[in-house]
Parts: structure tokens; sequence; C-alpha cells
């Protein structure tokens, strides 16, 4: 399995089936810095998927860091990328219950992140996992810790376009359970702000 950075294996540790993400060195970048970044990005993404737990973030289990080869052993998500699992159902008239439930289920867990004063920084449908009833967080690579309102807001922008607006004003219904109205609000405004700086740039 390959991500945009890092290879992800199955592989077992201690009898139980996981998988080995490993950041594997980049060419363009000297080695030093090379080095320094990749240790610094495991190191961030094993101690985020360890604090998002304690607002109730679903994500994977940490069983083990290696610093040295830049790799998280983390517990196996046996489910569908979120954007696999909408394009199935939307191919299919019966399961568009499922997707409105999936698609709460992913604000949610947003949500609970958020309370965590986290930021994702890849917030797109790649990056839930839908695994039976419920949707997992996982792919914690660019997360920041005492995440601004803004690196907030660039979480529902970036979600808000990897799916259709009907979609995100249903991942929204559940984001707003979580974190209130208000808070919720107060960051819709703080997206249509980034959008029209965006605008002006692009202009
Ligand atoms: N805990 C996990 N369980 C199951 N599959 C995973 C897990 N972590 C990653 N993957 C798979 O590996 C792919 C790449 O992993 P990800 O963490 O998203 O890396 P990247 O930062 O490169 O996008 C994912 O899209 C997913 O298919
Ligand atoms: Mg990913």
């Amino acid at each position: 399995m390959h991500g945009a950075e890092a290879v992800v294996t199955n592989c077992t540790f201690l009898n139980v089936p996981c998988v080995s993400k490993r950041r594997f060195p980049k060419q363009y970048r000297t080695h030093v810095l090379d080095s320094k970044l990749r240790r610094e990005r495991t190191k961030l993404e094993a101690k985020v998927m360890h604090r998002a737990k304690t607002t109730g973030t679903l994500c994977p289990f940490v069983l083990n860091v290696d610093l040295e080869k830049c790799e998280i052993i983390q517990t196996k998500l046996n489910g569908t990328a979120l954007v696999d699992y909408l394009s199935t159902a939307s191919r299919s008239p019966t399961s568009s219950a499922g997707s409105t439930s999936m698609l709460k289920k992913a604000g949610e867990q947003l949500g609970r992140l958020h309370n965590a004063r986290i930021s994702h920084g890849d917030s797109t449908t790649s990056n839930f996992m839908v695994v039976g009833k419920e949707v997992y967080l996982f792919d914690f690579g660019l997360s920041e810790f005492d995440s601004s309102i803004e690196n907030q807001a660039i979480d529902l922008l970036l979600f808000s376009k990897s799916v259709s607006p009907a979609q995100f004003q249903t991942f929204l219904k559940g984001y707003k359970k979580i974190c209130g109205k208000n808070d919720t609000k107060r960051l819709l405004v703080q997206v249509k702000e980034i959008q029209s700086r965006a605008r002006y740039v692009e202009r």
C-alpha cells in the first residue's frame, strides 16, 4: 500500500496482525535534512495517534516505533477507505443511508480530534476508514498539536473538497454534534475567509 509519503505493508507484531508504516529516504532532500524530517514526522505521527484517543477519536493503536527505521507498527484497520465506500454506495440506490451515517461519523471523528486541539492536515476521504459500523481516522503524518483555528478550518476545507456539497453538510452534522453549533459556525467563517483569500491569489 503506497500513500503519498510512506510505504505501508502488512506484518505481525507479537502475533497481532498489523501494518508497518515506513518513511524511506527521499533522494531530492539532503541526507541530514531528510533523516531529521522523517524521524520527526514518525515521532509526531505516533504521538498524535496516542493523544487523539484522549477525546475518543477512533484510530489505530501504536504498537511500536522505530526511529532508526522511521517505522510505526500499528493495528490494522480492516475496512474500506471512505472514498471507496462513498463511490460504491453512490452506485447502489439502497445504500445512501449507509453513506449518510458514515459521513456523520466521519464528522464526529474529526470533531473529537479537534477537541484534543489536534489538526489532521490531510483530512480527505482517503484518510478515513469505514470499519464495520464505525469510522476510523488515520494517517496523522501532517498533524499538529495545539492547532490553530486556521488549521482546523483547513481540515474542514480539505474534507469539503473531497465530497459533494450535500455530503459535506451531512459531515458537518456529525462535526457539530461533537464541537457544538457556535464553534462550528466560527470555523466555517474561517473556511470562507480562507476561500476568499485563495480566490484573491488566483486572480
Ligand atoms: N492502520 C492501517 N490499517 C489498514 N490500512 C492502513 C493503515 N494505515 C495505512 N493504511 C493503508 O496504507 C495507505 C497509506 O497510508 P497512509 O497512512 O495514508 O500514508 P500516506 O501518508 O502516505 O498517505 C492508506 O491509504 C491505507 O490504504
Ligand atoms: Mg494517506
